[in-house]
C-alpha cells in the first residue's frame, strides 16, 4: 500500500505513517497501542507539526517583514505543555481570560510577549495582567478603556494597550465566529466613529500608553483578500488620527483566523499566501499614506495546533437503519467536539487498526452523547467497521479540546503529546470523582 493513495492521511500531523499490519502510526507511535495505553478518546498531539507550524509562521512572515511578532491565540488549546513548547519557539501569547494568563504565568512565560483580549474583562482579570505586568492588553471598549486607567492609575503604573477596532470588513465565516461586522459585540466600531473617539480618550488617558491598533475579523479566513481589505480600513484611519491627534500606529495587529484544511476537498490559502498578502498591503499603504512601517502582529490559534491534534476513539454500537443510514457509534462526541454541532463543521475520518482497506461502507460517526445532534462525521467512507475498532478524526487540534464540556457527565478525554516513537501524558483523563470534586455535600 501507498501512503499516497489514502488521501484523508494529508489532513492528519506531518509524521503520519502507517505500517505492515494498517494502523495508523503519529510521531512514530502506533495510535492503536496509544489507545490501549491511555484508554479512548484520546487526543494526540504530534510536536514535530506543532513545532513546524510555528516556525512556518515565524519564517513566512519574518521573511517578507522582519518587524513581526507571531502570537499563538492560546484560546485554541492550552496546557501547561503547550505553553512551554511556544515559549521555545518564540512566539508571544494571545490570551482570553484570568484562566489563560494564570497558566502562562505559571509557566513563567516571558510576559513582555503576552496580549491580552476580551471584550468584557472584569476588575479581577485586569489586575491580574497589571500585577504580572504584561506586555499589551488589548482594549476592547469604552468601559474597559475607563476601567483600566484607573486601575492602572491605583497602581501608579502606565500599561501599554492596543486599541481593538472593528473595520466592518466580513470575512463570510459562519456566524458564529464572523467579528469583524457592524453588529458585533467585539471592538470599536470605525464607521460610526467610536475607534476615533476612543483613540483620543486613550492618548489623554495618562496611565495609558497607546501604541497601536488590532483587529481580528473572525475565523477561519481561507481567502487573503479580507485581509487586505481590513489593512485598507484601518491604515487609512490610523493617517486621518495622525494628522487629529498626532497618533502614531507604532504596531499593528490583523488578528488570527487563518484557516486549515478539515476535508480533503477543501482549499486554504497558504501561510506564504497569507504573509505576502498582509505585509505586501501593509508595506504599500503605509509609504503611500506617508505613515511609518508599524510591528505588525499576527495571533494564528487554529493554524498552529489544529493539524497537530487527532482525535480517537473505540467503536461501541453500530445501528444500521437498512436504505437510510449507519451509525457508527463512539465513546466520545459532542462532549469533547461540539464543533460539528456548534458550526455544522465537517471531519472525515480513517479506522487506525485498518488505514488503507477498502473504504467500501458509506457511515455516519455519531457520539455516545444524548443529543440527536451529538454527530462527529456525517456519511463518509470507511472499511467495514466494527466494535472495538478504533475511530481516527483528523484535524483536531484547534477548539475541541478548550470547548469541551462534561455534558451528560462524562470526563474529558485525556491528551497526549507524541514524539520520535515516545509518548506523554500532557493532561490526564478526567475521573468520576473529579467531576464531584467541586460539589458540595
Ligand atoms: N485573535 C482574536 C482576537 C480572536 O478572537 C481569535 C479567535 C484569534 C486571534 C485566533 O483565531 P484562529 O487563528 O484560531 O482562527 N471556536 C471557533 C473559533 C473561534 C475563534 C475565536 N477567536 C471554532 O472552533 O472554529
Amino acid at each position: 500500500m501507498h501512503e499516497g493513495d489514502i488521501p484523508q492521511l494529508s489532513l492528519f500531523p506531518l509524521t503520519t505513517k502507517v505500517d505492515g499490519q494498517r494502523h495508523l502510526l503519529i510521531g512514530d507511535c502506533d495510535c492503536v497501542k496509544l489507545c490501549k495505553k491511555f484508554g479512548t478518546p484520546l487526543y494526540v498531539f504530534d510536536e514535530d507539526t506543532l513545532r513546524s507550524r510555528c516556525r512556518e509562521f515565524k519564517a513566512e512572515f519574518t521573511r517578507r517583514y522582519s518587524d513581526t511578532l507571531v502570537l499563538y491565540a492560546s484560546k485554541a488549546f492550552l496546557t501547561t505543555a503547550l505553553a512551554r513548547l511556544i515559549g521555545q519557539e518564540g512566539l508571544g501569547l494571545d490570551v482570553v481570560s484570568g484562566g489563560e494568563l494564570s497558566l502562562a504565568q505559571s509557566v513563567d512565560f516571558p510576559r513582555e510577549k503576552v496580549f491580552f483580549h476580551g471584550n468584557n474583562k472584569t476588575a479581577d482579570e485586569l489586575k491580574l495582567a497589571l500585577d504580572w505586568k504584561i506586555g499589551r492588553i488589548v482594549v476592547d471598549n469604552f468601559h474597559e478603556l475607563e476601567l483600566l486607567n484607573s486601575l492602572a492609575g491605583a497602581q501608579g503604573v502606565k500599561q501599554d494597550i492596543l486599541l481593538r477596532v472593528n473595520p466592518g470588513v466580513d470575512p463570510h465565516t459562519h456566524r458564529h465566529t464572523t467579528t469583524g461586522i457592524v453588529d458585533s459585540k467585539f471592538g470599536l466600531h470605525l464607521a460610526n466613529g467610536q475607534a476615533e473617539e476612543a483613540v483620543a480618550k486613550a492618548i489623554s488617558a495618562s496611565n495609558l500608553n497607546l501604541l497601536g491598533l488590532h483587529c481580528h475579523l473572525g475565523s477561519p479566513i481561507a481567502k487573503t483578500f479580507p485581509y487586505e481589505s481590513a489593512i485598507d480600513v484601518v491604515f487609512k484611519l490610523a493617517a486621518e488620527l495622525k494628522k487629529r491627534y498626532e497618533f502614531s500606529m507604532r504596531e499593528f495587529s490583523c488578528g488570527g483566523g487563518f484557516a486549515v484544511r478539515y476535508t480533503t476537498e477543501q482549499q486554504v490559502s497558504s501561510t506564504a499566501d497569507y504573509a505576502e498578502a498582509i505585509t505586501g498591503r501593509i508595506g504599500a499603504l503605509a509609504d503611500e499614506l506617508g505613515l511609518a512601517r508599524p510591528r505588525l502582529i499576527i495571533e494564528p490559534g487554529r493554524a498552529i495546533v489544529a493539524q497537530a491534534g487527532v482525535a480517537l476513539y473505540t467503536v461501541g454500537s453500530i445501528k444500521d437503519i437498512p436504505g437510510v443510514r449507519k451509525y457508527v457509534c463512539v465513546d466520545g462526541g459532542m462532549g469533547d467536539n461540539i464543533r460539528p454541532a456548534f458550526y455544522e463543521a465537517k471531519y472525515e475520518a480513517l479506522v487506525a487498526n485498518k488505514v488503507g482497506a477498502e473504504a467500501s461502507t458509506m457511515v455516519t460517526i455519531a457520539g455516545k452523547y444524548c443529543e440527536s445532534g451529538d454527530i462527529l462525521a456525517r456519511d463518509i467512507n470507511l472499511p467495514p467497521v466494527a466494535a472495538g475498532d478504533i475511530i481516527a478524526i483528523p484535524v483536531n487540534g484547534a477548539y475541541s479540546i478548550p470547548m469541551s464540556s462534561n455534558y451528560n457527565m462524562v470526563p474529558r478525554p485525556a491528551i497526549a503529546m507524541v514524539k520520535d516513537g515516545e509518548a506523554r501524558l500532557i493532561r490526564k483523563r478526567e475521573r468520576y470523582k473529579d467531576l464531584l470534586r467541586l460539589d458540595i455535600t
